[in-house]
């Protein structure tokens, strides 16, 4: 089996620290499971030079990071990457703040990355690239003559050519992806997307329904829904749930239900909509004031960009009124806390919390569904409220799907939520939970590791945009309002 180099921005160096964000979460097992080299940014900045990379080994994977200088942090990182292209994959032009110098601070990060990568390289290395902090890696590898396999999966969604297309320069940075041998995306939605851009803005001929001709090379496009460690997660739940961090927290609630909600501190999440949503369900719903508490967990992210400082204290002010408006002496309807927490914790959070609140306006994936819904208790499982512009709506259908910028439905959703007889919740949960054991994460990294391997992916039905791969399966809507009840967990 040929060797594995896995390239993303962020590098998940075993330090003991929790961090947010779904990538690390994915690309551990699996390269835990098969050995080889993950190499990115150490997440720090230098301010003279930043030397050479730097090389931790552990089990059979090499960590191996570099620093970023300072203009190569502000420009790359907190500028094309972050004020460029995670608003507009996002579908948010409105946030876009383009120049020129962001621009060439991205390929010129791209190029060092690919410098220090050459080091490491043999001929016959799979490399697998993440993200849209890599988009041009492949062609700058091709352009020093490297013909390995190289495949590429983008975790955050592809908007429509018609937003791609605003995006200045794209004609330089998207095709570019055309260097791989392989592109991956969360959803057929994102793949037709892309596929579409090549098709009608670049004007590329296909090659069989997943593949485009770009030059002489082929580049494949595919589907492939990221998973979580199903199993695993569900068993850590178990133990966690009994832990003393999670019997505190608890003991705090005084037999109220819990509602959780764990994001990035990030617009694309939704979460000043979602506290609108909680704040309306108080309103319209007064029967369940006293009776639940919103525990929203949201670690800060980005904190040199300007629309991120201003989200922290949006969010603080809108928990702060609400507190203020219904809270009482004995009970806080809102926590809101900026901490970062591990994941056992967090599993045994989601073990416990009546309700999962996972609203954002856009999302790749969003593993915290997924994570929550392999933590319940098959016999007595809390709801996951849903967002249908979250890629694990796709394969989630049986969550109660939500229009998140519908304050007053997420609203009816909650109580719906809250309300939900237990038979109902258990078929939901067991519908649900079916579908992430079937795509799991070792799943989703030997389906697209085997097929840049294979070279000729060809025969998986699965990878041609718009196959049914993660249909909805949706059980039910969001109905009318009902009455709070008696059902506690
Ligand atoms: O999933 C998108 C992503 O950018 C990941 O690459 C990363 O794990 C997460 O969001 C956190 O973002 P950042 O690396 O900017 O802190």
């Amino acid at each position: 089996m040929a060797r594995l180099i896995v390239v993303s921005n962020r590098v998940g160096v075993p330090d003991g620290n929790a961090r947010a964000g779904g990538l690390e979460v994915s690309i551990r097992p699996a390269l835990k499971k098969r050995g080889g080299v993950w190499f990115g940014w150490s997440g720090k900045v230098a301010d003279g030079d930043p030397g050479p990379a730097n090389t931790i080994i552990q089990d059979n994977v090499s960590y191996v990071t570099v620093d970023l200088k300072r203009d190569d942090y502000e420009e790359f990182y907190n500028g094309f990457a972050n004020r460029v292209l995670w608003p507009i994959l996002h579908y948010r032009l409105d946030l876009a703040e383009f120049t020129r110098r962001d621009l060439s601070g991205y390929f010129r990060v791209n190029n060092v990355f690919a410098d220090n990568l050459e080091k490491l390289l043999r001929p016959d290395d799979v490399i697998w690239v993440h993200d849209y902090h890599l988009m041009p890696l492949a062609k700058t590898l091709r352009d020093h003559g490297r013909r390995n396999r190289i495949g590429f999966f983008l975790h955050i969604p592809c908007p429509p050519p018609e937003i791609l297309a605003a995006l200045p320069n794209h004609e330089r940075l998207v095709p570019a992806l055309c260097q791989y041998d392989l592109v991956g995306f969360q959803t057929e939605i994102d793949a037709n997307n892309f596929s579409r851009y090549l098709a009608d803005e670049v004007g590329l001929k296909r090659d069989g329904a997943d593949g485009f001709i770009y030059d002489d090379r082929v580049v494949r496009v595919g589907v492939f829904p990221v998973g979580v460690e199903t199993e695993a997660f569900s068993r850590l739940a178990r133990r966690a749930v009994g832990s003393a961090f999670v019997s505190e927290v608890l003991a705090s609630m005084v037999g109220r239900a819990m509602i959780i909600g764990v994001d990035r501190l990030d617009y694309s999440k939704g979460i000043p909509e979602r506290m609108a949503a909680f704040e309306r369900f108080l309103n319209g719903f007064p029967d369940w004031r006293g009776l639940v508490t919103y525990l929203q967990i949201t670690p800060r992210s980005r904190t040199d960009i300007a629309e991120y400082a201003d989200l922290g204290r949006i969010v603080g002010e809108a928990a702060g009124r609400i507190n203020g408006q219904f809270g009482e002496a004995s009970w806080t309807p809102l926590r809101y806390i900026n901490k970062a927490h591990s994941r056992t914790a967090l599993a045994g959070l989601y073990r416990s919390a009546r309700v999962a609140l996972v609203t954002p306006l856009r999302d790749g994936m969003n593993l915290v569904a997924k994570e929550y819904i392999a933590a319940q208790d098959p016999d007595n499982p809390g709801v996951l409220v849903l967002s249908r512009f979250a890629g694990a709506a796709r394969e989630c259908g049986a969550a109660v799907l939500v229009n998140p910028y519908d304050p007053e439905g997420v609203a009816i959703a909650i109580n719906r939520a809250l309300s939900m007889p237990l038979e109902e919740r258990r078929m939901r949960h067991a519908a649900n939970f079916r579908v992430l054991v079937e795509n799991d994460l070792r799943h989703w990294a030997e389906r697209f590791l085997s097929l840049i391997e294979d070279g000729d992916p060809a025969n998986d039905a699965s990878l041609v945009a718009g196959a049914p791969v993660g249909r909805p399966r949706r059980i039910g809507n969001v109905e009318a309002p009902m009455r709070p009840s008696a059902a506690s967990r």
